[in-house]
């Protein structure tokens, strides 16, 4: 009862008062001075650093904010962390690629550590990093990436996708978990060698759990990474998002357990039954294990599932919003593919639109804004500041791709940013994959979901607003930018 009652007063109090009030508190014992030949910033309060000059609901709006203040490169203070974040496309391509190697490693935050314990793809690093990222990426590709087996899988699920649309007969219906579903049946096909259904209601409560924990994790975690030996004792949102991830720990280890019942070391249907080979070699590296064949595997079915599906639910938001481009798409689907066949690979180069439509749905709704952070590996010189080793480096894609020198209606949804006299044009400041040594190892797999989920979808229906609601671009922050719920009309062609 005492704990309900301290976790609903918890819970009431926002994050801004509590730190006003240890601010205020903590004030009293002094400054903390940035590290010499440090970028600039805001002064640091002690133990708080910076965290009051951000708004945690819109973190890279804040850090926008500050890098006009002080300049490409800035320092930031959190807790007893030392962030530095690099604007513009010649830095961020300076720490990426130039420097890679010094900023290859991703730092230590203490909710991230809890829930990733340092293991599998997106976490890791050193050399147990690099035999996941190898063996992961070249399984991806012997269980179809790249191939068209991959291409008939999706192609499938995009027929199961638009049945489960259609049932909805033209009435206003919140996409999120259909979209959600068919995007992960994709990954957990290659991973674990099954889809599961639209209405397998275990499977929704999981993806369920998923997305409350990457809202969570990504706007009210920050209270944790703080203070975390203090909230550890705490209720809070931060107990659900260790909650949830042990559910889906515990769903991942399931699927584990019943691979090995009837594990054929001649026969890999999927990834986890690669893993368990390359455990049994007997000259494997030593990160081939259980608890990394558990957490690479949580990695691909959790990367794999929010980025595209979040990005493809953006896609039809701005479909609904601008009938006329929404209209442009099915014309050159009609001239190109037509009605009778499902959309193909191959026929993208011959749709530079609906291309270019594509990328400028990820550019504006930039849903990794600040990157996944990295750090130092050791002292490095930036734009001639030292950032010392173990410092945190943020590289800030928004200000890639809000850069009003490199499109020009940045703030505005233009497919035009991405053509050139009716051809498709790439741009170099498009970077939501990042770059690298850690650049998004499931980018190919994303472009071509992204391709086939999207152009199925509008070929076979017109996406409108419900009458009397308006849709808006306003996102939700959390370790994705993901809009806000909302409902959609889908009317078959
Ligand atoms: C639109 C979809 C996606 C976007 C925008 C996206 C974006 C990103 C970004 C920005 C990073 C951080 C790279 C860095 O640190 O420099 C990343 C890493 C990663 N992504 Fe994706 N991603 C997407 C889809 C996927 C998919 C489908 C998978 C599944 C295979 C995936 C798996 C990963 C993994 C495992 C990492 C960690 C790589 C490492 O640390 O070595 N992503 N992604």
């Amino acid at each position: 009862m005492l704990l309900q009652l301290l976790s609903v007063l918890w819970e009431a109090l926002s994050l801004q008062v509590i730190l006003v009030f240890l601010a205020t508190f903590l004030l009293l014992s002094g400054y903390k001075s940035r590290p010499k030949d440090f970028p600039p910033g805001p002064i640091a309060l002690p133990l708080l650093g910076n965290a009051l000059s951000l708004d945690l609901k819109k973190t890279h709006l804040s850090v926008q904010k500050l890098s006009e203040k002080y300049g490409n490169v800035i320092s930031l203070q959190f807790g007893n962390l030392w962030f530095v974040i690099v604007n513009g496309l010649h830095l961020v391509k300076e720490v990426l690629v130039h420097q890679g190697e010094n900023f290859v490693d991703r730092p230590s935050v203490p909710l991230d550590d809890e829930v990733f314990k340092k293991l599998g793809l997106l976490f890791s690093n050193g050399p147990g990093w690099k035999q996941q990222r190898r063996f992961a990426l070249s399984t991806l590709r012997n269980f179809g990436l790249g191939k068209r087996s991959l291409e008939e899988r999706i192609q499938e699920e995009s027929r199961y996708l638009t049945d489960a649309i259609e049932a909805e007969n033209g009435q206003p219906f919140n996409p999120h978990f259909q979209i959600n579903n068919a995007v992960s049946n994709i990954i957990c096909s290659i991973t674990f060698g099954n889809r599961f259904e639209y209405h397998d209601s275990r499977f929704q409560k999981l993806l369920k759990l998923l997305d409350e924990a990457t809202y969570l994790q990504g706007s009210r975690g920050q209270l944790y990474d703080l203070f975390p030996t203090l909230m550890k004792h705490l209720p809070g949102s931060h107990q659900t998002i260790l909650k949830n991830w042990e559910q889906l720990r515990s769903f991942v280890k399931e699927i584990i357990e019943e691979h090995k019942k009837d594990w054929n070391p001649s026969e890999s249907r999927d990834f986890i039954d690669a893993y368990l080979n390359e455990m049994a070699k007997g000259d494997a590296a030593p990160s081939f294990h259980e608890e990394n064949l558990l957490h690479s595997t949580q990695d691909l079915f959790f990367a794999g599932t929010e980025t595209t599906s979040t990005t493809l639910r953006w896609a039809l938001l701005y479909m609904a919003i601008y009938p006329e481009i929404q209209a442009k798409v099915q014309a050159e689907i009609d001239s190109v593919i037509g009605q009778s066949r499902q959309p193909a690979m191959d026929d993208r180069d011959s749709m530079p639109y609906t291309n270019a439509v594509i990328h400028e749905v990820q550019r504006i709704s930039n849903i990794v804004p600040l990157n996944v952070p990295r750090m130092t590996t050791k002292d490095t010189i930036v734009a001639g500041f030292r950032v010392p080793k173990g410092t945190i480096m943020l590289a800030n894609l928004t200000s890639l791709h809000f850069d009003k020198d490199e499109w020009e209606t940045p703030n505005v949804f233009n497919p035009g940013h991405f053509l050139e006299n009716g051809q498709f044009k790439k741009k170099e400041a498009f970077l939501p994959f990042s770059a690298g040594k850690r650049v998004c190892l499931g980018e190919q797999l994303a472009r071509t979901e992204l391709f086939l989920f999207f152009t199925a979808l509008i070929q076979k229906f017109t996406f409108q607003a419900p009458k009397n609601e308006t849709l808006s671009c306003e996102f939700r922050m959390g370790l994705t930018l993901s809009p806000l719920p909302y409902r959609i009309c889908a009317f078959s062609r």
